[in-house]
């Protein structure tokens, strides 16, 4: 698939048929994330959860901290790619970086992985959609966290849910209007 077809298709898809995707199907979405612009100085790792108990858990906690009564979070998908992140504590020795801005780059540089992994799925034809509500439910599960495969001192960070899909990618229009943007020429 062109770039340029991922980019048209990629939607949040939240149908999913519940079948597993494969382990080939799953290590190349993982490819797509290691492409990723990883920077050395962020303390990143990726849990890869398909276990049915860890997914329903975190679906409860993702409930349970949110009460709006809409169960719907995790959609039922069969596989979670969750990233955590130690949080920066200490500006950057010797430079004018502080921690608030080494944290900013954090969640920008997981966004990216993120975004490559979701384009990934698009051109495999396998349904994705970011995850917020069952990653933010994670701050006062310590317990749930490290059982998730996230190192004590580490937060959960983003995450997406993939899996075979029940409705198909289509072309969208480009909408410049959803992103005010200035030209200085
Ligand atoms: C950081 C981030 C977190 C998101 N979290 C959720 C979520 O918790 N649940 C959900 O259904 N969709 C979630 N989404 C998907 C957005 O709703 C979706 O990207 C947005 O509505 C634009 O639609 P599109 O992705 O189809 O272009 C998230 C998207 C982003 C970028």
């Amino acid at each position: 698939m062109e770039l340029q077809e991922a980019l048209a298709k990629r939607a949040s898809l939240r149908k999913f048929t519940g079948e597993m995707p494969t382990d080939a199907e799953i290590g190349a979405v993982l490819d797509a994330a290691y492409l990723g612009p990883v920077l050395a100085f962020h303390d990143m790792r990726i849990s890869v959860i398909t276990n049915p108990e860890l997914l329903e858990e975190a679906q409860e906690n993702g409930e349970a901290f949110n009460r709006m009564g809409n169960p719907a979070y995790m959609y039922g998908a069969p596989v979670w790619v969750l990233l955590s992140a130690k949080r920066h504590t200490e500006n950057m020795p010797n430079t004018p970086y502080t921690a608030d801005m080494l944290n900013a780059n954090m969640y920008w540089t997981l966004g990216s992985i993120i975004q490559n992994m979701h384009l990934k799925a698009v051109e495999l034809g396998l349904a994705a959609c970011p995850m917020n509500t069952t990653v933010v439910a994670l701050g006062d599960n310590a317990a749930l966290r490290r059982r998730l495969g996230i190192p004590d001192g580490h937060i959960a960070a983003g995450s997406i849910v993939i899996g075979k899909g029940t409705q198909g990618y289509k072309e969208r229009p480009v909408k410049p209007a959803l992103l005010p943007t200035a030209f200085l020429k």
